[in-house]
């Protein structure tokens, strides 16, 4: 289909014996939103790192928009549409958050250190920070710097900073780590800003809010998919209550 963005076929990563990410088959299409769970060393990061380019896979590919990007640099890939976030903050912590989207915008656009550019090409990067910040409800913290902010507002600016790269597929590592229960839905509330198509695979531990966001479930257990349906259906997936959700379940 036409709308199908990301595809991984078969991907497999194996360090030494460790096999941690077993043949694992996803696809993304315009507008998913699809949640990845599965506990501590499933090999979530892992598959990221696979998918982005970070990782050079064992055995299997990657294709975005129909093309085979398994030989691509991670540059290359963001170009293409592919955006990630970290599960460890990244933040230059004392540069001002508007400063950090135009450097982004800068960055998307090879435009770093083009000191002779025209002056009208620095205000529309600066209008398009603006907007980016705007329609992620950050206008308030443009002029402030990562030290200064809540954690919640810090992975805020991640994804402010994601964006600014015009992602197609969108790629967040626990978006909510470190911010206090409760303040997760402001993360939540923000990713419901962004366009309609742009597809989202999301790992994150706290249930509630992946089983609220995702349209989609994957859960992996050791390096393979344990099971994958509606979030109705994984929360009452056998396997995965047994694997995962334990009691909790
Ligand atoms: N560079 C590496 N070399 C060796 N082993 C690695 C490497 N990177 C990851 N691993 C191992 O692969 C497994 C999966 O790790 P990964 O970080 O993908 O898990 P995860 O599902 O993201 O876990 P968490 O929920 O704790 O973030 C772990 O056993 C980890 O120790
Ligand atoms: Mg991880």
């Amino acid at each position: 289909m036409s709308d199908l963005l990301l595809e991984t076929r078969q991907l497999r990563k194996s360090f030494g014996g460790l096999h941690v990410t077993r043949d694992i088959n996803l696809v993304l299409r315009a507008g998913d939103k699809v949640g990845l769970i599965g506990p501590n060393g499933a090999g979530k990061t892992t598959l990221i790192n696979l998918i982005t380019g970070v990782l050079a896979p064992s055995a299997g590919a990657v294709h975005l928009g129909g093309e085979d990007v398994s030989a691509l640099s991670q540059a290359q890939r963001v170009k293409r549409g592919l955006v990630r976030t970290f599960q460890i903050t990244q933040l230059a912590p004392t540069l001002p958050v508007r400063l950090q989207v135009e450097m982004a915008i800068h960055e998307r656009q090879g435009t770093v250190g083009g000191f002779w550019k025209p002056r009208s090409s620095y205000s529309a990067v600066q209008d398009e920070s603006q907007a980016i910040l705007q329609s992620l409800r950050m206008a308030g913290l443009a002029a402030r710097a990562p030290v200064e902010l809540a954690y919640g507002e810090q992975r805020l600016v991640e994804i402010a900073l994601a964006m600014a790269l015009r992602p197609r597929v969108l790629l967040l590592d626990e978006p909510m780590a470190g911010v206090p229960s409760g303040e997760g839905q402001v993360v939540l509330d923000a990713l419901a800003t962004l366009p309609a198509d742009l597809a989202i695979l999301m790992i994150e531990h706290d249930m509630d809010l992946v089983f609220n966001f995702a349209d989609r479930m994957m859960v992996l257990a050791e390096g393979a998919v344990l099971a994958e349906g509606s979030p109705a259906e994984i929360r009452r997936h056998p396997a995965v209550r047994a694997a995962y959700l334990g009691e909790e379940g």
